[in-house]
Formats: structure tokens, sequence, C-alpha cells
């Protein structure tokens, strides 16, 4: 079992990342101004570790987590998400979650939803709201990619043993939050538990009933909404309303929400801890990068991660490393849909909470905080520190691990 997940680190080393290294040029530029001049950086580097009091330099604990500095192992270092010199794919590697705070953030089944193309050896991890409508169809129709669900051991067997290139897709967790709960909104409204809906859509029905529990503790979501119609009539305009079919048209047309939508949103973010999310899109995006309780949360051996927000570029250097032809007009660009809800008059207040509710994110997949996140007060923003743990793996086994673990600063 070790030889794999070392097999594993290797393959997550020297796989091609693209989306990796422009982040690391770009956070090598926006270090020098925030962390200090050049002069006390060379001292810095030569005499300590740390960029300010307690908080250390993402270089050295890069190194730490390669080996080539040595942990010292009862501390806790605490470091800035974003700061690594390491890419997502080696970062969510070394990722700590914990399952019983992220419990409900996973599938409880043995198996992970991915997208394979035997003939190419390629499989895609799906994160939801992250391109994963366009990568599925992409896979389909390229790459003769067909949705299965895979026990750990396949998974790991098709990448370690087999050669398999295992893909995904990630987002920028702030702007993938306004979305998964924009979706998450619309699909867990009260009007999925009618009558109609049950004759018609026995699925989606049953789906609202048994899920209902978990929006319930948010009750004013939904005021005065009973029907679909009540939301559209907040988000889309009248014209549109008024015409055959015209709602079909509410999500591309910019939104006319004066408030009363953002406001429930803003609520729903104040009273919202991130451990129950009422629907699976609103799920972070590390889950679906590591296994569930069930290996320990062991990390999926990815070999690349690539930028949901370019995922057509993505798709075409995937495609070339495994000469597969896609044509120029071959690929959808995705939904392109604007936000029911109000996003220009979320308050900053807001963005900060989410920043903490998305922590996990932010510290697993390397990804700076917004800078309306970075705070002058320390003790208030995010961070993730880097710390020896006891840790099972796959087959329940104890180990010692240094990991990167993600901190909130509300309880
Ligand atoms: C992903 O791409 C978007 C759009 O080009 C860019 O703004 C963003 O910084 C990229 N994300 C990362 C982490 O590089
Ligand atoms: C594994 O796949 C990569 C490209 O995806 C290829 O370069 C390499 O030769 C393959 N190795 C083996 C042992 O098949």
């Amino acid at each position: 079992m070790a030889a794999l997940e070392l097999l594993g680190c290797l393959i997550a080393v020297v796989s091609i990342w693209m989306f990796a290294s422009a982040h690391r040029q770009h956070a090598q530029l926006t270090e020098v101004p925030t962390f200090s001049n050049a002069h006390h950086r060379q001292q810095q580097r030569q005499h300590v570790l740390y960029v300010d009091d307690k908080i250390y330099r993402g270089e050295e604990i890069s190194d730490m987590i390669r080996g080539a500095l040595s942990f010292p192992s009862d501390h806790q270092l605490r470091f800035r998400p974003g700061s690594l010199a390491i890419s997502s794919v080696e970062t969510v590697q070394h990722c700590y979650v914990d399952m019983n705070l992220y419990k409900e953030h996973f599938d409880q089944l043995f198996a992970v939803q991915v997208s394979v193309s035997e003939k190419y050896k390629v499989i895609y991890r799906n994160i939801p709201k992250s391109a994963s409508s366009s990568s599925r169809k992409v896979m389909q129709d390229y790459f003769d990619g067909k949705d299965t669900r895979m026990k750990h051991y396949q998974l790991n067997a098709y990448v370690l043993k087999q050669n398999y290139t295992l893909i995904s897709f990630i987002r920028d967790p702030l702007d993938r939050f306004y979305s998964s709960y924009d979706e998450a909104f619309l699909r867990m409204g009260p009007w999925w538990g009618s009558e109609s809906v049950a004759k018609e859509k026995p699925a989606l029905y049953k789906h609202y009933i048994s899920n209902k529990h978990k929006v319930a503790r948010y009750p004013y979501l939904y005021e005065g909404m009973k029907t679909i119609d009540d939301f559209r009539k907040a988000y889309c305009p009248k014209n549109l309303l008024e015409q055959k079919d015209g709602h079909l048209q509410c999500v591309e047309s910019d939104t006319i929400d004066d408030s009363s939508l953002t406001r429930r949103f803003e609520q729903f973010v104040q009273d919202y801890d991130g451990s129950k999310p009422f629907d699976n899109h609103l799920r972070l995006q590390v889950p679906f990068l590591v296994y569930n309780f069930r290996s320990n949360g062991a990390p999926l051996p990815v070999s690349a991660i690539y930028n949901a927000s370019e995922a057509n570029a993505g798709w075409r250097t995937i495609a070339g490393e495994k000469g597969v032809i896609i044509p120029n007009d071959g690929m959808s660009h995705g939904r392109k849909s604007s936000r029911r809800f109000n996003v220009d008059l979320v308050s900053d207040v807001t963005k900060r909470k989410i920043c903490q509710i998305l922590a996990l994110d932010y510290c697993c997949l390397n990804l700076e905080l917004p800078d309306v996140c970075k705070s002058a007060d320390k003790d208030s923003e995010v961070y993730c520190s880097l710390e020896q743990k006891t840790v099972k793996d796959q087959k329940g086994e104890q180990y010692d691990k240094v990991v990167i673990q993600s901190h909130r600063s509300y309880s």
C-alpha cells in the first residue's frame, strides 16, 4: 500500500500541469509587495522561516512537504492559502480532511462517479459547478467516455497500474459558491413538492421530499414563494415572462433582483456553518478529490487538475496529449447563465464569511484568497497549517503524516 501511495505522489509530481505553473507565477509576483522587500526576503531565506510573526513562507512549507527541509514534528506551522510553490495536484495529496466536519460533503457510497475513456486511458472526475456538464460532454463526444462509478481500489489500479490519466477541473471557490447556491436554491424550492410534479416528474419530487428537511433550517429562503413563477418574477424581466416559453430565456438575461433574493442569500451565508450543505451542489471541491470515510479521506490518485474557467483550453491540452482531435467549433461554451440573485449587491462581510466556509478548498487546492478576504487582522483570516497527524491509510493502518489543514476563525 505504501508503495502504491508513493507511486501516486510521484505521478502527481511529474504530471504536466499548466494551470499550476501559471498560478505559481502569479503568486510569486504578488508576494513581494505583500510580504517584504527584497533585502528582507533574502535575510529570511537565510535565517528565519516565517514571513512575519508566525506566518511561514510558502517556499519553506513546500520544501517541508517535499522532504527537502525537515519538519519540526511538534509544531503547527501556519501559512497563507495559495502561497505554496507546488501544484494543486500535489497540494491535495497532502490534504487533511476532517471526516466528521465534512461528512455531508461526501457520498456515502463505495464508488466515486467518473467518466472513463478506455480507448484513450483517461478518467475524468467530475466536480459539480466546475465545468462538469461540458466536460462530460467532451468525454462522450471525443474520448468515447462512459459515465460510471468506480470503487477506490479499481480507480487506483487503473491509474497506478494501467497508466490511466485521472483529470479534474476546479473553479475559483468564491465564484463557484455563487453558482452552487443559485442552483441549490432552484432545486430545493417548495414547488418541487407539488402534486403536479409528483405526477409528472416523480424523481424530482422524491428528491425534494427526502431532502427538504435540510433546507427547513433556513425558513426565510423561500418566504413568499410557492410556485416557480413566484421565484421567476423575482429575477426575470417581466416582458420575457409574458412571452410563450419566455422563462427559458431568463437565465441568459441579467437578473432584475432588487435585493430580495440577495438578502436571502446573505442571511443564509450568515447562518450556514459550512458543514451541512442543503443540496449536493453546495459541496466543496476538495471532497470530490479524496475518497470518503470508507478510505479515511485518502486522496484520489489525481494526475492533473485544470482551470474550469478555461475548460476549453484545458480539454484541448488533454486532447493534444492523447492524440484526440477536437474540431474548432467542437465544444460548447458551457451553460452560460447569469445568476438569479444580484451578485453585485453582496457585501464584503458576506464575502469574508464565504471564504471561511470555503477554507478547505483554498488551503488544499493552494488557491489565493480574494483580496476582500485578506485581512489586516490575521486572526480573522482563513489560514492553513502544516502539522503532523496520525492518520489512517485506506486499509485503516495508522501512520504519521505531515498534512495540510485548513482553519476558519469561527467555530
Ligand atoms: C482560471 O482562469 C480564470 C479566467 O481566465 C482566471 O481569472 C483565474 O485566475 C484562473 N485561476 C487560477 C487559479 O489560475
Ligand atoms: C503512460 O502514459 C503516458 C502519457 O499519458 C506516456 O507518456 C507513458 O509512456 C505511459 N507509460 C507506460 C508505462 O505506458
